[in-house]
């Protein structure tokens, strides 16, 4: 065996989509570098990490990309979904709004990327669960439907948000 396979190793894009302030940048840096911001900026444009992991004895990357939920401040659509392999649709529980948004979301990654694209439907801030406005039922209802997996999570007090990346990685691997 060569050295160049030796160190082959594999690369995914995973993009993180939903509306502004559910989390997306706070789940993408607590996964990434265990770190959270209760005063996090407002996203502009398009950042992205990439965290290596070793799967069945292989070097397996994956790049996850984080762009702005606003509008305005976001980036070229079709660039940021080329080349997706995974998606999280985030929103947050505490906000109807943001969960009434999904479809919208999932039209959007349904356009510009391949119906193979491994998905998961994550309902964020799961530490403000005394104030949900969404229930467990009702995301693992629209996740049913639309064939996506599903898992709430928080950024804020880490639950289950290693979980819900190894599950896509896992997924798309
Ligand atoms: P855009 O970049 O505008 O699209 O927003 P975003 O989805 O990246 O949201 P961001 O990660 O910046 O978080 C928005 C706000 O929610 C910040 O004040 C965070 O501290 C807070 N936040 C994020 N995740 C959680 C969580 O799990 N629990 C709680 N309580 N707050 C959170
Ligand atoms: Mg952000």
């Amino acid at each position: 065996m060569s050295s160049d396979e030796e160190t082959e190793e594999y690369l995914f894009k995973i993009v993180i989509i939903g509306d502004s302030a559910v989390g997306k940048s706070n789940l993408l840096s607590r996964y990434a570098r265990n770190e959270f911001n209760m005063h996090s900026k407002a996203t502009i444009g398009v950042e992205f990490q990439t965290q290596s992991m070793e799967i069945d004895g292989k070097e397996v990357k994956a790049q996850i990309w984080d762009t702005a939920g606003q509008e305005r401040f976001r980036a070229v659509t079709s660039a940021y979904y080329r080349g997706a392999v995974g998606a999280l649709i985030v929103y947050d529980i505490t906000r109807r709004t943001t969960f009434d948004s999904v479809g919208r979301w999932l039209d959007e990654l349904n356009t510009h990327s391949d119906t193979t694209v491994a998905k998961m439907l994550v309902g964020n801030k799961y530490d403000l669960d005394d104030i949900r406005a969404v229930s467990i039922e009702e995301g693992k209802n629209v996740a049913e439907k639309h064939g996506l997996f599903f898992m709430e999570t928080s950024a804020k007090d880490s639950t289950n948000v290693k979980k819900a990346f190894e599950i896509i990685i896992h997924e798309i691997y």
